[in-house]
């Protein structure tokens, strides 16, 4: 059974997951608004992926028997200043978003919740690619820069990302 403190604290996550989602849409609108709607693809999958990170915390706390609460998710920013100021956005929320995936194996060590624990070895390894994707896009655009051709070949690439659905969201 899951100590009180961690069920909190895994729903307090999940919600953070599904505020991620909302970023990300906000992003994909921000994106198709300005006419660059392989930037918005790319946006569209992570808000996708997102909604996975969230739906396995959910399915967790009802596998242990625990309660899921869904609670109120904050309006994200509608505006950026460029692609760039975008990219550097993404790259610093999934920074945070590992720290809070540290923080959250920081606290089933310290409650010796060793299921927990593993399950959250699973988040451990997808921040690593997060931080890996969006800070290689964002590298992308710094290179691209100022000039409008190497955007639009960038648009083009990112238009190629695809959503592919877990086998399972356990
Ligand atoms: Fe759910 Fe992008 O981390």
């Amino acid at each position: 059974m899951l100590k009180e403190k961690m069920v909190e604290s895994l729903n307090t996550q999940m919600n953070a997951e599904l505020y991620s989602a909302y970023l990300y849409l906000s992003m994909e609108a921000y994106f198709e608004a300005n006419d660059l709607s392989g930037f918005a693809n790319w946006m569209r999958v992570q808000a996708q992926e997102e909604m996975t990170h969230a739906m396995k915390f959910y399915d967790y706390l009802v596998q242990r028997g625990a309660r899921v609460i869904l609670t109120e998710i904050k309006s994200p920013p509608t505006e950026w200043d460029s692609p760039k100021a975008t990219f550097e956005h993404v790259y610093e929320h999934e920074q945070m978003v590992t720290g809070l995936i540290d923080k959250l194996v920081d606290l089933a060590i310290s409650l010796s919740d060793h299921a927990t624990n593993n399950f959250l070895q699973w988040y451990v390894a997808e921040q690593v690619e997060e931080e890996e994707s969006s800070s290689g896009v964002l590298q992308k655009v710094k290179l691209a820069g100022d000039s409008t051709s190497g955007l639009l070949m960038l648009d083009q690439e990112l238009a190629q990302r695809v959503f592919t659905p877990p086998l399972t969201t356990k």
